[in-house]
């Protein structure tokens, strides 16, 4: 297994690793997105955990915010937008090195902190985040009212 940069929107298992982690986004969407991302490299990240065989085991985007993150002390952050692995690749250490290789980008791009977030009822990545030393800052909730 090697982590690997994603260099183009057909990279093997980018799009299917992102349409198990947000099933909501229609495919289109998600590729105008990846797009997007291998557009602007001094802003975005995203890499693929692959085997040997080519398979695709997970994958990390991360980004670098430059409007406020809860919780920070810096600007522009790194943020983890997205972490996926294949459920029967899981408890493998595949996570962990994904983040490890956005932490280098994000190092290399200056910052000094890296942000992230979980949904409440997401124990499991609750517990990864605290397993890789990242430390919870606040719990929020949002709202919207349609005007
Ligand atoms: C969260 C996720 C990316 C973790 O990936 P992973 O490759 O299994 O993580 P790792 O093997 O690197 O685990 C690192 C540590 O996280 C913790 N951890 C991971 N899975 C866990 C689980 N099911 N239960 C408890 N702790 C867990 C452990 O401390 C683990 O270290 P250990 O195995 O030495 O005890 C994976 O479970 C996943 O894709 N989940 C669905 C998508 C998701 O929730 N993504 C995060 C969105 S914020």
């Amino acid at each position: 297994m090697r982590i690997i940069p994603c260099t183009s929107i057909g990279q093997e298992g980018w799009l299917a690793c992102r349409q198990a982690l947000w099933p909501d986004t229609m495919a289109g969407e998600h590729l105008a997105e990846m797009r997007t991302a291998l557009g602007d490299p001094d802003r975005y990240a995203q890499f693929m955990a692959s085997a040997t065989n080519g398979r695709a085991l997970g994958f990390a985007e991360a980004a670098l915010r430059m409007d406020y993150v809860n919780g920070t002390d810096s600007t522009p952050v790194a943020f983890v937008e997205g972490l996926y692995v294949t459920p029967e690749y899981r408890r493998q250490g595949i996570g962990t090195l994904l983040i490890v290789e956005v932490i280098l980008w994000a190092r290399a791009h200056g910052c000094t902190e890296l942000a992230s977030d979980a949904l409440l009822d997401n124990e499991v990545s609750q517990e990864m985040h605290r397993s890789l030393g990242f430390e919870e800052t606040e719990r929020v909730v949002f709202f919207r009212k349609l005007i």
